[in-house]
Protein backbone atom coordinates (compact mmCIF):
# COMPACT_ATOMS: atom_id res chain seq x y z
CA UNK A 1 0.00 0.00 0.00
CA UNK A 2 0.80 3.27 -0.49
CA UNK A 3 1.51 5.87 1.98
CA UNK A 4 -0.24 9.20 0.87
CA UNK A 5 -1.77 12.63 2.27
CA UNK A 6 -3.75 15.15 0.84
CA UNK A 7 -1.76 18.18 1.03
CA UNK A 8 -2.61 21.79 -0.28
CA UNK A 9 0.28 24.43 -0.78
CA UNK A 10 -2.39 27.21 -1.56
CA UNK A 11 -6.12 28.08 -0.63
CA UNK A 12 -8.26 28.70 -2.79
CA UNK A 13 -12.57 29.34 -3.44
CA UNK A 14 -12.78 25.82 -5.14
CA UNK A 15 -11.43 23.47 -2.23
CA UNK A 16 -10.94 20.53 -4.32
CA UNK A 17 -8.85 22.66 -7.11
CA UNK A 18 -5.99 23.20 -4.02
CA UNK A 19 -5.67 19.94 -3.01
CA UNK A 20 -4.15 16.98 -3.98
CA UNK A 21 -3.04 13.60 -2.58
CA UNK A 22 0.81 12.95 -2.92
CA UNK A 23 3.02 10.34 -1.69
CA UNK A 24 5.26 10.29 1.23
CA UNK A 25 8.09 8.93 3.32
CA UNK A 26 7.71 7.76 6.53
CA UNK A 27 10.77 8.64 8.67
CA UNK A 28 11.73 5.88 11.13
CA UNK A 29 9.42 6.49 14.52
CA UNK A 30 11.42 8.89 17.08
CA UNK A 31 11.31 8.09 20.79
CA UNK A 32 7.47 8.40 22.32
CA UNK A 33 5.63 8.14 18.21
CA UNK A 34 3.33 5.74 17.05
CA UNK A 35 3.16 5.20 13.50
CA UNK A 36 -1.15 4.89 13.15
CA UNK A 37 -3.12 3.48 10.42
CA UNK A 38 -6.16 6.00 9.32
CA UNK A 39 -9.53 4.11 9.52
CA UNK A 40 -11.94 7.24 8.56
CA UNK A 41 -11.60 10.56 8.84
CA UNK A 42 -14.33 13.12 8.13
CA UNK A 43 -14.80 15.94 5.66
CA UNK A 44 -16.94 19.10 7.73
CA UNK A 45 -17.62 22.61 6.79
CA UNK A 46 -15.00 23.94 8.49
CA UNK A 47 -12.00 21.96 6.88
CA UNK A 48 -14.18 23.56 3.37
CA UNK A 49 -13.42 26.86 5.33
CA UNK A 50 -9.74 26.10 5.77
CA UNK A 51 -8.87 25.56 2.32
CA UNK A 52 -10.50 28.45 1.00
CA UNK A 53 -9.10 30.57 3.92
CA UNK A 54 -12.59 31.77 5.62
CA UNK A 55 -12.13 29.47 8.78
CA UNK A 56 -11.25 31.34 12.16
CA UNK A 57 -7.80 29.06 12.40
CA UNK A 58 -5.72 28.60 9.64
CA UNK A 59 -2.65 26.20 9.35
CA UNK A 60 0.59 27.38 7.72
CA UNK A 61 0.91 26.25 4.38
CA UNK A 62 2.30 23.85 2.88
CA UNK A 63 -0.93 22.17 4.95
CA UNK A 64 -2.60 18.20 5.23
CA UNK A 65 -6.27 18.46 5.31
CA UNK A 66 -8.43 16.88 8.11
CA UNK A 67 -8.85 17.91 11.73
CA UNK A 68 -10.40 14.44 12.95
CA UNK A 69 -10.28 10.86 12.66
CA UNK A 70 -9.95 7.35 13.95
CA UNK A 71 -7.48 5.14 13.37
CA UNK A 72 -5.24 2.23 14.76
CA UNK A 73 -1.43 1.91 16.13
CA UNK A 74 0.76 0.06 13.74
CA UNK A 75 4.20 0.29 14.84
CA UNK A 76 5.41 1.88 17.80
CA UNK A 77 8.99 4.06 18.55
CA UNK A 78 11.02 3.19 21.01
CA UNK A 79 9.91 3.52 24.96
CA UNK A 80 6.33 2.83 23.36
CA UNK A 81 4.54 -0.30 24.97
CA UNK A 82 4.26 -2.67 22.18
CA UNK A 83 1.13 -3.76 23.89
CA UNK A 84 -0.46 -0.92 22.18
CA UNK A 85 -0.22 -1.85 18.45
CA UNK A 86 -3.84 -2.69 17.30
CA UNK A 87 -5.17 -0.16 19.51
CA UNK A 88 -8.24 1.99 17.87
CA UNK A 89 -6.95 5.70 18.80
CA UNK A 90 -8.70 8.99 18.25
CA UNK A 91 -6.04 11.22 15.65
CA UNK A 92 -5.35 14.33 17.43
CA UNK A 93 -7.37 17.64 16.31
CA UNK A 94 -5.37 19.19 13.02
CA UNK A 95 -2.86 16.35 12.82
CA UNK A 96 -3.83 16.02 8.89
CA UNK A 97 -6.14 13.49 8.91
CA UNK A 98 -7.39 12.86 5.54
CA UNK A 99 -3.88 10.03 5.27
CA UNK A 100 -3.15 6.91 4.95
CA UNK A 101 -1.21 7.08 8.00
CA UNK A 102 0.09 9.70 10.42
CA UNK A 103 2.98 9.92 13.06
CA UNK A 104 2.03 11.43 16.14
CA UNK A 105 3.02 10.96 20.03
CA UNK A 106 1.91 8.11 22.12
CA UNK A 107 1.09 10.27 25.35
CA UNK A 108 -2.43 11.59 25.38
CA UNK A 109 -3.99 9.21 22.77
CA UNK A 110 -7.69 8.64 23.20
CA UNK A 111 -7.82 4.64 23.62
CA UNK A 112 -11.53 4.17 21.94
CA UNK A 113 -13.56 0.87 21.88
CA UNK A 114 -12.26 -1.36 19.22
CA UNK A 115 -15.23 -2.59 18.32
CA UNK A 116 -17.36 0.56 17.19
CA UNK A 117 -17.67 1.73 13.67
CA UNK A 118 -14.82 3.69 12.91
CA UNK A 119 -17.04 5.33 10.33
CA UNK A 120 -19.20 6.51 13.49
CA UNK A 121 -15.86 7.08 15.70
CA UNK A 122 -14.32 9.34 12.87
CA UNK A 123 -17.10 11.75 13.56
CA UNK A 124 -16.69 12.15 17.31
CA UNK A 125 -14.20 15.12 17.91
CA UNK A 126 -16.10 18.42 16.58
CA UNK A 127 -20.10 17.37 16.07
CA UNK A 128 -21.43 15.74 18.64
CA UNK A 129 -19.63 18.19 21.48
CA UNK A 130 -20.92 20.76 19.35
CA UNK A 131 -24.46 19.34 19.75
CA UNK A 132 -23.54 18.51 23.80
CA UNK A 133 -22.37 21.51 24.90
CA UNK A 134 -25.11 24.27 23.16
CA UNK A 135 -27.70 22.09 24.85
CA UNK A 136 -25.95 22.23 28.19
CA UNK A 137 -24.05 25.75 28.54
CA UNK A 138 -26.40 28.06 27.89
CA UNK A 139 -29.75 27.75 29.36
CA UNK A 140 -30.30 25.14 32.26
CA UNK A 141 -33.40 23.57 30.19
CA UNK A 142 -35.76 21.65 32.72
CA UNK A 143 -37.53 18.34 31.71
CA UNK A 144 -39.97 17.85 28.97
CA UNK A 145 -38.79 21.57 27.70
CA UNK A 146 -38.09 22.26 23.87
CA UNK A 147 -34.99 23.75 21.86
CA UNK A 148 -35.48 25.01 18.19
CA UNK A 149 -32.58 25.23 15.49
CA UNK A 150 -32.28 25.29 12.07
CA UNK A 151 -29.58 23.20 9.40
CA UNK A 152 -31.67 20.88 11.53
CA UNK A 153 -30.61 17.57 9.38
CA UNK A 154 -26.79 18.69 9.15
CA UNK A 155 -24.56 16.28 11.41
CA UNK A 156 -24.80 18.65 14.24
CA UNK A 157 -27.91 18.78 13.93
CA UNK A 158 -28.53 15.24 14.11
CA UNK A 159 -26.61 14.67 17.30
CA UNK A 160 -27.94 17.42 19.05
CA UNK A 161 -32.31 16.15 18.26
CA UNK A 162 -30.37 12.68 19.49
CA UNK A 163 -29.03 13.97 22.32
CA UNK A 164 -31.62 16.26 23.28
CA UNK A 165 -34.10 13.16 23.06
CA UNK A 166 -31.85 10.79 25.57
CA UNK A 167 -31.81 13.94 28.24
CA UNK A 168 -35.79 14.62 28.04
CA UNK A 169 -35.96 17.61 25.71
CA UNK A 170 -38.03 17.61 23.01
CA UNK A 171 -36.80 19.63 19.64
CA UNK A 172 -38.13 21.62 16.59
CA UNK A 173 -35.79 21.31 13.77
CA UNK A 174 -36.09 23.61 10.64
CA UNK A 175 -34.54 22.72 7.47
CA UNK A 176 -34.37 24.60 4.29
CA UNK A 177 -35.93 21.83 1.84
CA UNK A 178 -38.81 19.61 1.65
CA UNK A 179 -36.85 16.40 1.23
CA UNK A 180 -34.73 16.65 3.81
CA UNK A 181 -37.85 16.16 6.42
CA UNK A 182 -38.48 12.32 6.22
CA UNK A 183 -34.90 11.67 7.57
CA UNK A 184 -34.94 14.65 10.23
CA UNK A 185 -38.10 12.87 11.35
CA UNK A 186 -36.31 9.30 11.03
CA UNK A 187 -33.42 10.34 12.89
CA UNK A 188 -35.44 11.18 15.92
CA UNK A 189 -37.39 15.05 15.55
CA UNK A 190 -40.22 15.62 17.10
CA UNK A 191 -41.12 18.59 15.11
CA UNK A 192 -40.08 19.06 11.58
CA UNK A 193 -40.35 22.12 9.52
CA UNK A 194 -38.97 23.68 6.14
CA UNK A 195 -37.96 27.32 7.12
CA UNK A 196 -39.90 30.33 5.82
CA UNK A 197 -41.51 34.05 7.36
CA UNK A 198 -44.70 31.86 9.21
CA UNK A 199 -42.12 30.04 11.02
CA UNK A 200 -43.61 31.17 14.69
CA UNK A 201 -47.14 30.60 13.61
CA UNK A 202 -46.33 26.78 12.76
CA UNK A 203 -43.88 26.49 15.48
CA UNK A 204 -46.79 28.16 18.23
CA UNK A 205 -48.99 25.15 17.10
CA UNK A 206 -47.39 21.72 16.67
CA UNK A 207 -45.69 22.63 20.28
CA UNK A 208 -49.02 23.81 22.02
CA UNK A 209 -47.62 27.03 22.26
CA UNK A 210 -44.75 25.77 24.06
CA UNK A 211 -42.69 28.82 25.57
CA UNK A 212 -39.05 27.75 24.05
CA UNK A 213 -36.09 29.72 25.83
CA UNK A 214 -33.24 28.09 23.58
CA UNK A 215 -32.58 28.41 19.77
CA UNK A 216 -29.53 26.89 18.46
CA UNK A 217 -28.87 28.52 14.78
CA UNK A 218 -26.38 27.57 12.33
CA UNK A 219 -27.40 29.46 9.29
CA UNK A 220 -27.32 32.99 9.55
CA UNK A 221 -28.91 35.60 7.33
CA UNK A 222 -33.15 35.65 7.68
CA UNK A 223 -32.91 32.15 9.13
CA UNK A 224 -31.97 33.30 12.73
CA UNK A 225 -34.51 36.21 12.80
CA UNK A 226 -37.06 33.46 11.58
CA UNK A 227 -35.46 30.96 14.36
CA UNK A 228 -35.56 33.76 16.98
CA UNK A 229 -39.62 34.68 16.32
CA UNK A 230 -40.38 31.39 17.59
CA UNK A 231 -38.48 32.03 21.10
CA UNK A 232 -40.00 33.20 24.45
CA UNK A 233 -39.33 36.63 26.06
CA UNK A 234 -35.80 36.34 27.68
CA UNK A 235 -34.53 33.59 25.22
CA UNK A 236 -30.93 32.62 23.88
CA UNK A 237 -30.07 32.12 20.31
CA UNK A 238 -26.63 30.51 20.11
CA UNK A 239 -25.21 30.90 17.12
CA UNK A 240 -22.49 28.56 16.05
CA UNK A 241 -22.44 28.69 11.98
CA UNK A 242 -23.41 30.42 9.25
CA UNK A 243 -24.30 28.32 6.10
CA UNK A 244 -25.69 31.07 4.12
CA UNK A 245 -22.61 32.83 4.19
CA UNK A 246 -24.95 35.98 5.78
CA UNK A 247 -24.53 37.21 9.31
CA UNK A 248 -27.37 37.13 11.79
CA UNK A 249 -30.50 39.32 10.93
CA UNK A 250 -31.94 39.96 14.24
CA UNK A 251 -35.72 42.45 14.49
CA UNK A 252 -34.79 45.02 16.44
CA UNK A 253 -38.36 43.58 17.93
CA UNK A 254 -37.06 40.83 19.35
CA UNK A 255 -34.02 42.62 21.27
CA UNK A 256 -36.46 45.56 22.68
CA UNK A 257 -39.73 43.52 23.37
CA UNK A 258 -38.80 40.47 23.78
CA UNK A 259 -34.95 40.92 25.63
CA UNK A 260 -33.48 37.81 23.48
CA UNK A 261 -29.79 37.05 23.74
CA UNK A 262 -27.18 36.67 20.90
CA UNK A 263 -24.24 33.95 22.04
CA UNK A 264 -21.84 32.52 19.87
CA UNK A 265 -20.24 28.94 20.23
CA UNK A 266 -16.91 27.63 19.20
CA UNK A 267 -15.77 24.18 19.96
CA UNK A 268 -11.94 25.60 19.35
CA UNK A 269 -12.29 27.86 22.18
CA UNK A 270 -13.64 25.57 24.72
CA UNK A 271 -10.71 22.86 24.08
CA UNK A 272 -8.73 25.64 25.05
CA UNK A 273 -10.74 26.74 28.21
CA UNK A 274 -12.17 23.60 29.40
CA UNK A 275 -10.56 21.87 32.21
CA UNK A 276 -8.83 18.39 31.26
CA UNK A 277 -11.77 16.99 33.80
CA UNK A 278 -14.52 18.85 31.53
CA UNK A 279 -13.05 17.51 28.53
CA UNK A 280 -12.70 13.80 29.97
CA UNK A 281 -16.26 13.97 30.97
CA UNK A 282 -17.84 15.17 27.86
CA UNK A 283 -16.05 12.59 25.69
CA UNK A 284 -16.31 9.72 28.25
CA UNK A 285 -20.50 10.60 27.62
CA UNK A 286 -20.25 10.90 23.62
CA UNK A 287 -17.90 7.84 23.24
CA UNK A 288 -19.85 5.78 25.57
CA UNK A 289 -22.80 7.03 23.35
CA UNK A 290 -21.45 6.14 20.11
CA UNK A 291 -19.89 2.79 20.56
CA UNK A 292 -23.42 1.33 22.32
CA UNK A 293 -25.23 2.80 19.04
CA UNK A 294 -27.09 5.10 20.61
CA UNK A 295 -25.58 8.26 19.18
CA UNK A 296 -25.03 8.47 14.89
CA UNK A 297 -24.93 10.23 12.16
CA UNK A 298 -25.79 9.80 8.75
CA UNK A 299 -22.98 8.88 6.05
CA UNK A 300 -23.91 9.99 2.38
CA UNK A 301 -20.36 8.39 0.98
CA UNK A 302 -17.10 7.30 1.62
CA UNK A 303 -13.39 7.98 -0.72
CA UNK A 304 -10.26 6.65 -0.48
CA UNK A 305 -7.19 9.49 -0.32
CA UNK A 306 -6.70 9.11 -4.14
CA UNK A 307 -10.50 10.46 -4.44
CA UNK A 308 -10.07 13.76 -2.37
CA UNK A 309 -10.80 16.25 -5.02
CA UNK A 310 -14.36 14.41 -5.55
CA UNK A 311 -14.69 13.81 -2.10
CA UNK A 312 -14.28 17.36 -1.33
CA UNK A 313 -16.00 18.67 -4.10
CA UNK A 314 -19.46 16.45 -2.79
CA UNK A 315 -18.78 17.64 0.66
CA UNK A 316 -19.04 21.03 -0.01
CA UNK A 317 -22.22 20.79 -2.21
CA UNK A 318 -25.52 21.17 -0.38
CA UNK A 319 -28.52 18.77 -0.40
CA UNK A 320 -26.64 15.92 1.09
CA UNK A 321 -27.89 12.90 3.14
CA UNK A 322 -24.93 12.97 5.26
CA UNK A 323 -21.36 13.41 5.75
CA UNK A 324 -18.54 12.18 3.39
CA UNK A 325 -15.84 10.32 5.09
CA UNK A 326 -12.11 9.75 3.78
CA UNK A 327 -12.22 5.97 4.44
CA UNK A 328 -8.36 4.81 3.23
CA UNK A 329 -8.27 1.31 3.20
CA UNK A 330 -11.90 -0.35 2.87
CA UNK A 331 -12.97 -1.37 6.17
CA UNK A 332 -14.08 -4.94 6.32
N1 LIG B 1 -18.94 26.69 16.13
C1 LIG B 1 -18.46 25.46 16.27
O1 LIG B 1 -17.71 25.13 17.18
C2 LIG B 1 -18.89 24.43 15.28
C3 LIG B 1 -18.62 23.06 15.49
C4 LIG B 1 -19.09 22.15 14.55
C5 LIG B 1 -19.79 22.58 13.45
N2 LIG B 1 -19.97 23.92 13.27
C6 LIG B 1 -20.74 24.45 12.15
O2 LIG B 1 -21.97 23.81 12.17
C7 LIG B 1 -22.55 23.82 10.89
C8 LIG B 1 -23.01 22.42 10.57
O3 LIG B 1 -21.89 21.56 10.52
P1 LIG B 1 -22.09 20.04 10.14
O4 LIG B 1 -20.76 19.38 10.06
O5 LIG B 1 -23.09 19.46 11.04
O6 LIG B 1 -22.73 20.23 8.68
P2 LIG B 1 -23.15 19.18 7.57
O7 LIG B 1 -23.50 17.89 8.17
O8 LIG B 1 -22.10 19.23 6.53
O9 LIG B 1 -24.49 19.85 7.02
C9 LIG B 1 -24.51 21.15 6.50
C10 LIG B 1 -25.90 21.71 6.73
O10 LIG B 1 -25.98 23.07 6.33
C11 LIG B 1 -27.16 23.25 5.56
N3 LIG B 1 -26.95 24.34 4.62
C12 LIG B 1 -25.99 24.45 3.68
N4 LIG B 1 -26.11 25.63 3.03
C13 LIG B 1 -27.17 26.27 3.58
C14 LIG B 1 -27.78 27.52 3.35
N5 LIG B 1 -27.32 28.35 2.41
N6 LIG B 1 -28.85 27.85 4.10
C15 LIG B 1 -29.31 27.02 5.03
N7 LIG B 1 -28.76 25.81 5.32
C16 LIG B 1 -27.71 25.45 4.59
C17 LIG B 1 -27.35 21.94 4.86
O11 LIG B 1 -28.67 21.82 4.37
P3 LIG B 1 -28.97 21.01 3.00
O12 LIG B 1 -28.88 19.57 3.35
O13 LIG B 1 -30.33 21.47 2.65
O14 LIG B 1 -27.91 21.42 2.01
C18 LIG B 1 -27.02 20.99 5.99
O15 LIG B 1 -28.09 20.89 6.88
C19 LIG B 1 -21.47 24.37 9.96
O16 LIG B 1 -21.69 25.74 9.77
C20 LIG B 1 -20.20 24.16 10.77
O17 LIG B 1 -19.15 25.04 10.39
C21 LIG B 1 -19.56 24.84 14.15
Amino acid sequence: MKIKRAQYHVRGPVPQDVIEAVEFDLAPLESGQVLVEVLAAAINPSDVLTLTGEYGMLPPLPAIGGNEGVGRIQQVGPDVDAARIGQTVLLPVGCGTWSTHVVVPAKGLVVLPGQADPRQLAMLTVNPPTALLMLTEFVTLEPGEWVIQNAANSAVGGYLMQIARLRGWKTVNVVRRDSAVAAVRAEGGDVVLVDNEDLHKQVREATGDARIRLGIDAVGGAATDHLTRCLANGATVVNYGAMSGEPCHISPGSFVFKDITLRGFWLAKWFRTASPEQQASVFGEIVQLIATGKLKARVQATFGIDEIKQALAMAASGARAGKVLIVPTPLG
